[in-house]
């Protein structure tokens, strides 16, 4: 029997494919491969679809968050505080601008940081120089980065309330949540986003690409600054990167947004005939509010490994988001502030999470054999 991906990554239908090839080749006969037009008018239309002022192209996910780390203006020496239940990336361009991350625990429902343990984090920091917001160890606080993880949108509300008190401004990592909206604020609303158009995100480029969005002009005319060898009027006035969004992948990004509306919905359609279908024991996610962005759907699972094993001898693929917190990762671990065993409800987590096939390829039998699949195994924790 054909086995079931977790992920799928398909150019699309046959006329699509032409049309984007089409696309790419006019861009090859025009010889504008950085910036340029395609890159102007792919930022434009991805910003009005965000409801942001501004959207910069970059060349991952990865960069973007470093890049709106950047022109938050985190320093070498911050801290910067997130959660430790993400891709390494989260973890990554916070220690590659010189800043230390400390963790915050999830909220035990939704998997995102929790508002409440933020505030309980502030608590125990102090003014330091100049009023700035400072962590036990004297480090100044230079960032909340919250993760919209799986698409789910954190509670932003809440988190901007605490931060705000704080006085310590907002980066999110959404490269999980490409469409996303906070209820019915946009996520710029709150601070600049960083997104990600790895392939098999729900806006997937043709290799790797990212955006940073903002309402802040400031921020955006840095981030366009920093993307390009932090250069102004020919000079380097910072240290930048390059890190461009190919003129190419924006060409192609531009065709295939406005298909996906319809790849959010045929996504949401598979999570809620599994939220209806799989077994009473299984441990459903909290029900999808209208703004989360449907990019991954995780049940949760207490024997999570075996029932993965099982899956697979089911031709059924699966993924394990995430086994290791992120300071579990030797370089964060050597590098963080606070402990490891700080974030109880995100360690749970760890052992627990279990991600199905949801990509918008599937058909309704792969769903019905995934849900057969977890009705026939042992592994449910009613039994
Ligand atoms: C939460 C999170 N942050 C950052 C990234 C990095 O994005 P990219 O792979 O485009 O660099 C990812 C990628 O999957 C992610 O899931």
């Amino acid at each position: 029997m054909k086995r079931i991906e977790l992920a799928r990554v398909a150019a699309g239908d046959r006329a699509g494919v032409a049309e984007l090839c089409s696309v790419v080749e006019q861009l090859a006969r025009s010889g504008r491969f950085i910036l340029g037009e395609a890159v102007l008018a792919f930022e434009q239309k991805f910003a009005t679809a965000a409801g942001a002022r501004h959207a910069i192209g970059v060349a991952s996910g990865s960069d973007a968050l470093t890049l709106a780390l950047l022109a938050a203006g985190v320093m070498p020496g911050d801290v910067v505080l997130t959660t430790p239940l993400s891709f390494i990336a989260t973890a990554e361009a916070i220690l590659r601008v010189g800043a230390v991350p400390r963790f915050i625990d999830v909220d035990d429902a939704s998997l995102c940081l929790c508002p409440h343990a933020l505030a309980r984090c502030f608590s125990h920091c102090s003014r330091g120089v100049g009023g700035a917001m400072t962590s036990p160890s004297g480090r100044r606080v230079g960032a909340v980065v919250p993760v919209h993880l799986y698409g789910r949108i954190a509670n932003m509300a809440a988190l901007a309330t605490v931060a705000r008190e704080a006085g310590v401004g907002i980066v999110q990592d959404a490269a999980q949540a490409v469409g996303g909206r906070a209820g019915d604020r946009s996520l710029t609303s709150f601070g600049s986003a960083s997104v990600s158009f790895f392939p098999t995100k729900n806006l997937g480029a043709w290799g790797d690409g990212g955006a940073v969005l903002t309402d802040d002009d400031d921020v955006a005319e840095r981030v366009k600054m920093l993307r390009s060898h932090g250069m102004r009027g020919g000079r380097a006035i910072e240290v930048g990167l390059n890190s461009r969004l190919d003129a190419l992948q924006a060409a192609v990004l531009d065709r295939k947004l406005a298909g996906l509306g319809e790849i959010e919905a045929k996504r949401r359609e598979h999570a809620e005939f599994y939220r209806a279908a799989l077994p009473a024991w299984v441990t459903r996610p909290p029900p999808l509010e209208p703004g989360d962005a449907c990019h991954i759907f995780t049940v949760r699972c207490p024997r999570r490994d075996a029932m993965r094993a099982h899956l697979d001898a089911a031709g059924i693929g699966t993924g394990a988001y995430y086994p290791e917190l992120l300071s579990d990762h030797p370089i964060v671990r050597s590098r963080m502030e606070g402990e490891p065993g700080d974030c109880p409800n995100a360690r749970r987590a760890t052992g627990e999470v279990l991600a199905l096939p949801i990509h918008e390829h599937l058909t309704r039998d792969e769903l019905e054999r995934v849900v057969m699949a977890m009705g026939s195994s042992r592994f449910g924790d009613a039994r």
